[in-house]
């Protein structure tokens, strides 16, 4: 099958969150499949100098009126995955981040540059000429791409098989009506049974109405967002159009997270050798000058700093459990009330808590390998991957029941209900409330089982044997898209 990937940020060329991770994943894991996969991205600000040279590029014209659009096609260095720029001075050279300036605001044109992303997209897919490559299926991801399934419905005359995949429904891409004609798309989408919200349009509901799947990342999230509570506005939506809904879980790629094989982490180890965990434990907490008595446990966080991720919570319960030893590493950017929190914390605890803000992906790695537990207490969660990585490392999640948190991560075992060999094995610590309270209990229960160092172990070895990566669920991928093909 020849499939179209389109993205707003692929890794490793530019990464904010986990859509990165997956756009720079899962593609790979269906080409080793044997499936003819390429990726279409904005070309951002220092992108080309990651990419291998240009092999072709043309000029798609200036269809928003800010300046020619040129497709270049290139791949990923890193693992031969064909790919397609979009390059645009006006709208994609900027200093910033892809969605927001330097003061965390969201650009005012991101109207324009993702129609032009999604637009770009429409027209490769529609147009195999241009490429000389004809695409069987177009797979959009988020708001950002949504668009395209608009172009699209305006446009096509042959029928091309679209799956829009919700990453994160918070994020709906809508924007105030009188911005709609900029984008150049018909009035005639703007009925509440298209992309009209709320007296806006919005390109996540563009991907929605008029795509031909539609994916989230985890079961229980594409549950969830049938009801009120999660379905952020789009729930009546997504209901009525249940039938063509399914959830699919995000896969780990073991070749960046693995600790056996991290070049990122100070000591390598594996599920046999527990013993080198302790010793990147020791450098963490030496690298940021924390007591380093290993008696009580080290959680940590790895996150965007927003209100979706709990993390308001950490905050409120921590001095208990500081004040029973445990210590706390943070690495985290977003909400600047939280980073602020965070600092503060870090001031009354210098010797207990170390709280880094910004951006740094080898870090991240360091982190997961030499915490004890990972805080994710989120008051929603798509799939979440930091809970996958940190299993691998041997370090236990502490999180909220829900989402892709809830399809893996479990306290207790469940036995019975899955299928022989593959029981769900007590790997974590699991609350339900979205308060301070419910997450107290959870760290407290995490600390206490930290004290019974063959519990503790139990739980480390089955968390590592998971086996959460991308070649488990890459058929679910392939099935989805056959069965489009065959409609
Ligand atoms: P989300 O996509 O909602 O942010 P995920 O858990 O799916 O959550 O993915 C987050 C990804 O971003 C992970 O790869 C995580 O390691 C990474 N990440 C988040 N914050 C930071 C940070 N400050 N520095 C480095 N990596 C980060
Ligand atoms: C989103 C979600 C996160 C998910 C990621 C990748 O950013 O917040 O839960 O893991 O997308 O699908």
């Amino acid at each position: 099958m020849k499939i179209l990937f389109a993205a707003s940020e692929i890794y490793p060329l530019i990464k904010t969150g986990g859509l990165a991770d997956v756009a720079g994943a899962l593609p790979v894991a269906l080409r080793n499949k044997g499936h003819d996969v390429k990726l279409i991205m904005p070309a951002y600000r220092g992108i080309l100098e990651k990419v291998a040279p240009i092999q072709k590029s043309i000029n798609l014209g200036n269809p928003f009126g800010v300046g020619d659009l040129l497709l270049l096609e290139t791949h990923i260095p890193e693992n031969d995955t064909p790919i397609w720029l979009l390059q645009c001075q006006a709208l994609y050279e900027r200093e910033d981040g892809p969605y927001v300036d330097k003061h965390g605001i969201d650009f005012t044109d991101n109207h324009i540059r993702f129609a032009a992303l999604s637009w770009a997209t429409a027209t490769l897919a529609l147009h195999g000429d241009l490429m000389d490559w004809q695409a069987d299926i177009l797979h959009l991801n988020d708001w950002q791409t949504g668009f395209a399934a608009a172009y699209l419905k305006e446009w096509k005359t042959e029928h091309l098989p679209i799956v829009t995949t919700v990453h994160n429904l918070r994020y709906n891409g809508s924007f105030d009506m009188d911005k709609f004609v900029d984008t150049h798309l018909s009035p005639e989408l703007l009925s509440i049974h298209g992309m009209e919200f709320y007296g806006r349009f919005s390109g996540l509901k563009a991907g929605l109405v008029y795509a031909d799947a539609i994916t989230t990342v985890s079961p229980t999230y594409a549950q969830e967002i049938l009801t009120p509570e999660y379905g952020d506005g789009l729930d009546g939506t997504l209901r009525a159009m249940q039938e063509k809904l399914s959830g699919i879980l995000n896969g780990v790629d073991y070749d960046q997270w693995s600790p056996e094989k991290d070049t990122l982490i100070p000591h390598n180890y594996d599920v046999e050798s527990l013993d080198q965990k302790q010793a990147n434990k020791l450098a963490l907490l030496q690298e940021n000058g924390l007591s380093e008595d290993t008696s009580k446990p080290i959680f940590g966080v790895v996150s965007r700093l927003t209100e979706q991720k709990g993390l308001d919570l950490v905050l409120e319960v921590m001095p208990a459990l500081l004040d029973k030893g445990a210590r706390l590493v943070v690495l985290g950017s977003g909400d600047k009330h939280l980073e602020s929190g965070y600092l503060a914390l870090q001031k009354t605890y210098p010797e207990q808590v170390a709280v880094r803000i910004g951006y740094f992906e080898d870090y991240s790695h360091r982190i997961q390998a030499g915490i004890d537990a990972l805080l994710i207490p989120s008051r929603f969660e798509p799939c979440g991957l930091t809970q996958l990585y940190a299993l691998k490392y041997g370090t236990l999640p502490v999180v909220r029941h829900t989402g892709g948190l809830a399809d893996t991560v479990f306290e207790d075992a469940v036995l019975g209900d899955a299928v022989p060999g593959n029981e769900r094995r007590a790997n974590g610590f699991v609350f339900k409330e979205a308060n301070a309270e419910s997450l107290k209990s959870a760290m407290e229960r995490c600390m206490e089982c930290f004290n019974d160092t063959e519990k503790w172990q139990e739980k480390q070895k089955n968390a590592m044997r998971y086996d959460y990566s991308w070649d488990v669920v890459t058929d679910q991928w392939i099935n989805l898209y056959q069965s489009l093909l065959n409609k």
